[in-house]
């Protein structure tokens, strides 16, 4: 009788560890979740649980199969549970996070239902409903209603103006280990129109991404969706919100304001469960806010005033302290008889001096800029938004590919005595870096077909200082890549990758990226060796960028037959 009591105490103690060891993926009233228990989501991808920072413990989600754990979500991110022992406890008015004592440290939003239910998702997201009601399209309560420092496939950031303003924003974590909120932000700003993310470190702007322009932000040419990931902008009269969507299920993405203040967007490896980076922001110095003043253009760390301007404090400018940026060469005297300027591929200005009209095409936009004397710019965005800008023009940036136009007023329609504008300062550089190059490698341009490389513009060099190695520009490169796709890799070892390139202006192009612990040297060889190789067949070199982590060789890109040739040579060279 002793023997049998036993047994079936030794058997409910193990159906009893059975049961907690299972996976589960939902909280019930009057079952809490204990500190060292999990949530597990139906398939398997995320987790929802407690874990420490040193003394702290925090509950949050993170991904179920990633080494080390990434935490997208953080209930009690500035109210950390001391000394552990905490529960997660669902209540029919909320769901509430206690410590030891049974304080509530963390809630959420009250709600009222008798049979409430909470459900970790496999999208990452807690969400409670009622288990009486019929299928509601709205959840009682979610996380993805609350996003800490990441965005996922599936969430939205923005802003909603009614009927008080509410702001759901991206706030970094204190640092990489502490989950506290750090002072980096990414936030819609409901004065911006059309929509743009913005980069704050505390209360300073550091990085915009440029207004909405259907497809993409206009300060981000090279971020276009893909057949992996689409880019979204919802916007209503009171309200605008951004997202994204990963469209192949076997890939995570995760989008991150990062506490080194950077906006990482990472993406899963399937094959080995790890993090790769897509693209941060913001990339060069050009992406810092307003970094040459008002009324002047950055491209490639240059700063340019923009047509009939001058620098204001030549001294200072020429030292390269470009924030005091450009004033009217001489005074605008408005007339019909002004004229525009039209830079090329811009990130356009700052929209907070401008007004956004639509239903206008290129030329009501236009009249609308010539009729008003404090006019001093317009666009046109997303087809029919008529943006005029008055006053300064801030945060100008130049890229070689994109779909956006900038025209800035300028004195008369045909200038008899035009000033460099910055396109034709870049488009007369590229010229000279061209023919620089072409005669540094012995190469003839003997094509008629004209070509434009993404090159980049010729530094102005402090006294003493090296010439910059770089003479291709490395966002163009990224352009034609599709930022180094895996679908333009067409042959890849271990310390190199090849990718075909596609350039509006160029065509076709090979580009070879090489791993930065190849180095410099391994590259400057390449480039001596291929100026020695003068052979119809071996494919021309058209150019290198080394620096900024990349170190990257584009050639022309040889269809066809004379394919396995080019990878051949290209593999030894
Ligand atoms: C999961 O938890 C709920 C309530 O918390 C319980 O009713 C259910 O039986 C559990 N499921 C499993 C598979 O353990
Ligand atoms: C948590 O509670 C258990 C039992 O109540 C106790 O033994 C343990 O020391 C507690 N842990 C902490 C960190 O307080
Ligand atoms: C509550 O949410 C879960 C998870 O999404 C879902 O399976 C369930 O059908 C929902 N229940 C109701 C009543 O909406
Ligand atoms: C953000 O601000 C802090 C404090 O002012 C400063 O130390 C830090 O360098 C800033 N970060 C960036 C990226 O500017
Ligand atoms: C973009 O978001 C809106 C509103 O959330 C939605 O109606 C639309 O289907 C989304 N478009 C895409 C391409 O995801
Ligand atoms: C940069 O120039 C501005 C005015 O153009 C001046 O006020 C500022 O002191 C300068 N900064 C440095 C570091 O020289
Ligand atoms: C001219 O532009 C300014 C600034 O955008 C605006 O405040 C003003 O109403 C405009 N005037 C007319 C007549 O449209």
């Amino acid at each position: 009788m002793p023997k049998a009591l036993l047994l079936l105490a030794v058997l409910l103690l193990a159906a009893r560890l059975g049961r907690t060891q299972q996976p589960n993926d939902s909280l019930t009233t009057g079952q809490p979740l204990l500190d060292g228990q999990t949530l597990i989501s139906a398939q398997g991808t995320f987790t929802l649980g407690f874990f420490p920072n040193g003394d702290n413990t925090y509950l949050g989600i993170w991904f179920n199969n990633m080494k080390p754990r990434t935490v997208i979500w953080v209930a009690n991110r500035d109210a950390p549970i001391k000394g552990g022992n905490g529960s997660l406890t669902l209540s029919t008015n909320s769901l509430d996070l206690l410590d030891r004592r049974g304080n509530s440290v963390w809630s959420s939003s009250s709600f009222s239902t008798n049979s409430p239910q909470a459900f970790l998702l496999d999208s990452g997201n807690l969400v409670i409903n009622d288990s009486m009601l019929s299928e509601a399209p709205n959840p009682l309560w979610q996380s993805f209603a609350e996003p800490c420092d990441t965005l996922l496939s599936g969430m939205t950031i923005g802003y909603d103006k009614s009927p008080t303003i509410q702001y759901m924003q991206l706030k970094s974590w204190k640092s990489v280990s502490d989950p506290s909120t750090g002072s980096y932000s990414i936030t819609l700003d409901p004065r911006r129109r059309p929509p743009e993310l913005l980069l704050f470190n505390d209360t300073t702007l550091l990085y915009r991404t440029g207004p909405w322009n259907g497809q993409g932000f206009s300060g981000q040419p090279y971020l276009k969706t893909t057949n992996k990931l689409a880019f979204n902008m919802s916007v209503h009269d009171d309200s605008a919100y951004y997202s994204f969507t990963s469209l192949d299920s076997s890939v995570q993405w995760r989008f991150v304001m990062s506490s080194d203040g950077l906006a990482h967007r990472w993406y899963s490896n399937p094959s080995n469960d790890a993090w790769v980076e897509y693209w941060h922001w913001p990339q060069n110095q050009c992406d810092s806010y307003a970094l040459c003043g008002p009324n002047a253009a950055c491209y490639n760390d240059v700063c340019r005033c923009l047509q009939e301007f001058v620098p204001k404090s030549p001294n200072d400018w020429n030292q390269r302290n470009f924030t005091g940026g450009c004033v009217r060469n001489a005074l605008l005297s408005c007339s019909s008889a002004n004229g525009f300027d039209r830079l090329q591929h811009v990130k356009v200005p700052d929209t907070l001096n401008a007004i956004m009209v639509g239903g206008k095409s290129l030329d009501d936009c236009k009249e609308l800029c010539l009729k008003n004397c404090s006019c001093s710019a317009y666009a046109l965005l997303g087809g029919s938004n008529c943006i005029v800008w008055s006053g300064d023009l801030v945060d100008v940036v130049l890229f070689v590919d994109g779909i956006n136009d900038l025209y800035t007023r300028v004195s008369h329609n045909n200038p008899s005595h035009p000033g460099p504008s910055v396109a034709t300062i870049v488009s007369v550089s590229i010229v000279g870096v061209l023919l620089a190059i072409s005669a540094i490698l012995g190469f003839c341009y003997h094509r008629s077909r004209q070509k434009h490389l993404p090159l980049a513009l010729e530094q102005d060099h402090a006294p003493g200082s090296k010439p910059a190695a770089k003479n291709l520009d490395l966002d163009g490169i990224r352009v034609a890549t599709n930022n180094f796709a895996n679908q333009n890799c067409i042959f890849s070892t271990r310390s190199r990758t090849i990718f075909k390139g596609t350039l509006p202006n160029f065509g076709d192009l090979a580009v070879k990226r090489l791993n930065t612990e190849v180095g410099h040297e391994e590259l400057k060889n390449e480039v001596k060796m291929l100026a020695r190789l003068e052979h119809p067949n071996i494919i021309r070199m058209l150019g290198s960028c080394i620096g900024n982590n990349e170190n990257v060789i584009c050639y022309e890109y040889m269809p066809g037959g004379s394919l396995d040739a080019v990878f051949f040579g290209m593999y030894f060279l």
